[in-house]
C-alpha cells in the first residue's frame, strides 16, 4: 500500500499547533514517520552545529552522533543542498554504515532563511525501498516541517 504522505503532513500541522517546538515537534514527526512508513529501519534528524551534523530525535537503532558536511548520505545533501535517494547504499561513496543492515536510504535538506539546518534521513533494509512518488510526498513533508518549526 502506498504512503499517504498528506496525511502524515496533516499530523506534523496538528501536531505543530500545540507546539512547534523543534525537540518535542521533530520527535514527534520521526514517531509519526515511524508508524507510517513501511520496510524502514531508522528515521530521523540530524542538526547543522558548529559546521557539522550532529545526531537529532530518531526512531531505531542508535545512530553515529557526528557527520562532517560533505561525508556520507547525510553530509553529501547539505554540502549540495539535494535531497540524496540512494537505491543501494553499498554503491554509494562514503556511505555511513549505523546499521549494516540498511540497503537504501533517503535523505532530505531542511531549510531556515534559505540556509540548510538540519536533514530528514531515512533507512531501508530493502534495497530501492523509496521510489519517485516517496520523494516527491517526503519533500512535501519536509516542507511542512520547514514551515512550522520555530527554532527557540
Ligand atoms: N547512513 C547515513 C548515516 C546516518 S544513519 O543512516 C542513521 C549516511 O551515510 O550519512
Amino acid at each position: 500500500m502506498s504512503t499517504d504522505y498528506k496525511l502524515i503532513s496533516k499530523q506534523i500541522e496538528q501536531l505543530a499547533a500545540e507546539e512547534s517546538f523543534y525537540v518535542p515537534l521533530m520527535s514527534n514527526a520521526a514517531a509519526v514517520l515511524w508508524e507510517a512508513l513501511d520496510d524502514i529501519n531508522w528515521v530521523g534528524f540530524y542538526f547543522m552545529k558548529d559546521g557539522g551534523l550532529v545526531l537529532g530525535p530518531f526512531q531505531g537503532k542508535v545512530a553515529c552522533i557526528h557527520i562532517s558536511v560533505g561525508k556520507g548520505v547525510c553530509g553529501t545533501c547539505v554540502a549540495e543542498d539535494r535531497v540524496q535517494r540512494v537505491p543501494d547504499v553499498h554503491r554509494f561513496p562514503g556511505h555511513i554504515a549505523c546499521d549494516s543492515a540498511t540497503n537504501s536510504e533517503i535523505v532530505l535538506p531542511l531549510h531556515r532563511d534559505g540556509k540548510v539546518v538540519a536533514v530528514l534521513d531515512i533507512d531501508s533494509k530493502q534495497f530501492d525501498r523509496f521510489r519517485e512518488e516517496d520523494e516527491e510526498g517526503l519533500r512535501q513533508v519536509a516542507l511542512c516541517l520547514e514551515q512550522n518549526l520555530t527554532w527557540e
